[in-house]
């Protein structure tokens, strides 16, 4: 399985300050080890700028959105078509802010990741619960309905291209983590849920979690069986941070059998 640390920046940075936080990353990938992935979601205008300075590195760049169309009449919109033009290689899907503040559905993430998946780039497929619906209990079942929603409707080879982040709502930006077990027991349940498609979809898609991650909590966060990585937002705007949850990842990697 592979493991994979993913840097979401967010609507963050400027020119300069996207520039620098590349070169600080460029600088050290030479020496990240090859069981891990890495990936950065700067936001659209500098996405042409990483993809140029992260060639010939090992550093993939994602972008944090795309529409589902192709092309036409959608003022300010960017197609995945676009994204791939430019040498992006994956793009995150329903992050739970676009679901909040745009109103993106299960079916229209669905048809995100469709556009992705048929021009080869990989989706980042973002699920979690709100806190309310984990306090009442639902957390299991409305993470169930997010993939069935988003992606009940694709073939297992085209599963096999996902990778889904594991992102409770109620941990994002607020300093509060998932317990190692929390997540451990929501990760194991997407794995079962993968597992309804097939022992290979379930051995194939890495299972991130997201949520402040950080170089304090990562250790036993990555730990976890079915944790494969993060999807790291706050931490991954400091390079020396998000440098550290790459060695950590790298070191859990390390020590499974
Ligand atoms: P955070 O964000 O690490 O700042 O909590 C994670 C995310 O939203 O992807």
């Amino acid at each position: 399985m592979r493991t994979i640390v993913a840097g979401n920046w967010k609507m963050n940075t400027d020119r300069v300050s996207a520039a620098a936080l590349i070169d600080a990353l460029v600088k050290e990938s030479a020496s990240f080890g090859a069981e891990v992935e890495v990936i950065i979601a700067p936001p659209f205008p500098f996405l042409g700028m990483a993809v140029e300075k992260c060639a010939g590195t090992t550093i993939r760049v994602a972008a944090q959105n795309c529409h589902e169309a192709e092309k036409g009449a959608y003022t300010g919109e960017v197609s995945a078509t676009m994204l791939r033009s430019i040498g992006v290689q994956a793009c995150i899907a329903g992050h739970s802010e676009r679901r909040q503040y745009f109103s993106e559905s299960d079916a229209r993430i669905g048809e995100k990741v469709a556009a992705l998946l048929a021009l080869g780039l990989t989706p980042i497929f973002c699920c979690g619960e709100k806190k309310e619906e984990r306090e009442s209990g639902r957390h299991f079942d409305v993470v169930t309905e997010q993939m069935k929603g988003a992606l009940g409707r694709f073939s297992n080879a085209e599963l096999e291209r996902v990778i889904i982040a594991y992102e409770p709502v109620w941990a994002i930006g607020t300093g509060l983590t998932a317990s190692n077990e929390q997540a451990q027991e929501m990760h194991a349940h997407i794995r079962a849920l993968l597992h309804t498609h097939g022992a290979s979809v379930a051995d194939h898609v890495p299972i991130l979690y997201g949520g402040s991650c950080n170089p304090s909590n990562a250790e036993g966060l990555f730990a976890q069986t079915d944790v494969n990585g993060g999807l790291i937002g706050g931490a991954s705007l400091v390079a020396e941070h998000f440098l550290e949850l790459v060695r950590i990842a790298s070191d859990s990697k390390a020590s499974r059998p």
